[in-house]
């Protein structure tokens, strides 16, 4: 552009790192669907094996089509680079192999989504790392956490499922004044770059599921990490290629970057109809309690204001008679659909205790803040008023 004036988000999530008039004027980038790339001579093939010449080599490593989802989402994310993955958890296990030796420790969250929490309690600790789950909204506990062998600090903001918001740039510095080196990582999948951006209140790493939000329309399967180019490129050469091999896929590249094209016009809507659904239910009789940020009584409203560019799509809510109630509520929707994942056109609705997060024991829900009555929302793209509708019908007794 003429002017020098930095791209808008929504102008970067439609255009960075793609020229039509280079590839054939095809306004939509192609699909390279090619398992290995041919070298000129065995020389090309040493040098860019041994990492001095750019250029793909095989797509466990890089793809072109995998390349541009990653140039797009380090440009909106802010950050140097990103390695794409074939999920959520092939981001995150790929990051953590990559950081983490055994006698090493992991400071976490006591409430994440139930795979990681499954990842960090039966996979890490199995190979001799030590994890400690610890309130990271409460900074203190995080400060006694920290010990010399902690070499990462882990946490989702907003948190899967119960909405507790962690103050980024504060866990971030906390950490680093304590010791430069550890790895701050924060699991964006609730926010999207759209909201939130961790990298720039100090974080290391920014994980997603782009399975939700970034795809956004529940027909895929995807991950991503963003990060430094030098830690980046290290997971992708040994986390991604020789311990886990979740690469993602170009044509699933190729739908999340298509999913990406819309994302901020759709997170207007997913937070706008969940802020109108929040303060409607706020008082409703049925209800123990909600939990959303954007009211203005939630404990994390301040903090939601000053780190999130908008609350989010995601409601979660306490019924009064719990567990049974939760259950009887679920059963009753009629549009909105039983089931989990979360950032889709479809209003979705699940229960962590006995699907998500049934990966912690009941004693460890009950101590880490995941009670057996909560049902968690993600307000989809449908008329606020007919989702409101469904919930009204389902709740009345
Ligand atoms: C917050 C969060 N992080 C990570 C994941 C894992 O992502 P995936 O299902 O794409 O492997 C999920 C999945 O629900 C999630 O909600």
């Amino acid at each position: 552009m003429n002017n020098n004036k930095p791209l808008a988000f929504s102008t970067r999530a439609i255009h960075s790192g793609y020229d039509a008039y280079d590839n054939e004027g095809a306004l939509n980038p192609p699909v390279y669907m090619t398992s290995t790339f041919c070298f000129e001579n065995v020389e090309q093939g040493a040098a860019r094996f041994a990492g001095e010449e750019a250029g793909h080599f095989y797509s466990r490593i890089s793809n072109p089509t995998q390349a541009l989802l990653e140039t797009r989402l380090a440009d909106l994310e802010e950050g140097e680079a990103c390695l794409a993955t074939a999920s959520g958890m092939g981001a995150i296990t790929a990051a953590m192999w990559s950081l983490l030796s055994p006698g090493d420790k992991v400071v976490a969250d006591m409430t994440l989504y139930g795979c990681t929490y499954a990842f960090f309690q039966h996979g890490l600790k199995k190979f001799g790392i030590e994890v400690e789950f610890v309130d990271c909204t409460n900074a203190d506990a995080v400060a006694n956490a920290l010990t010399p062998n902690t070499k990462v600090v882990y946490f989702e903001s907003p948190v899967n499922p119960n909405m507790r918001i962690m103050d980024i740039a504060h866990l971030s510095k906390l950490a680093h004044d304590y010791n430069p080196d550890i790895t701050v990582v924060v699991d964006n999948t609730y926010c999207t770059p759209a909201l939130q951006r961790p990298l720039t209140m100090g974080a290391d790493l920014v994980v997603h599921s782009a399975t939700k939000y970034l795809g956004g329309h529940g027909d895929l399967i995807a991950g991503a990490v963003i990060g430094k180019q030098d830690l980046i490129t290290h997971i992708r050469v040994f986390g991604l290629k020789d311990m886990t091999g979740a690469v993602i896929a170009p044509l699933t590249a190729f739908l999340v970057l298509r999913g990406i094209k819309t994302l901020e016009l759709r997170m207007e809507r997913h937070c706008s109809s969940a802020q109108k659904i929040a303060e409607r239910l706020q008082q409703h009789p049925a209800l123990e309690s909600i939990y959303y940020p954007g009211l203005k009584d939630d404990p994390y409203h301040e903090l939601s204001m000053r780190q999130m560019k908008a609350p989010g799509g995601m409601i979660a809510m306490e019924l009064k008679g719990g567990f049974t109630a939760g259950v009887e509520f679920m059963n009753k929707l009629q549009m909105i659909k039983r089931a989990v994942s979360l950032g889709d056109a479809e209003t979705l609705c699940q229960h962590p205790a006995s699907m998500t997060h049934a990966t912690y024991t009941q004693e460890e829900r009950a101590s880490y803040g995941i009670s057996e009555g909560l049902v968690r929302l993600s307000i989809g793209l449908e008329a606020v008023d007919d989702i409101l509708a469904d919930i009204e019908q389902a709740l009345a007794g």
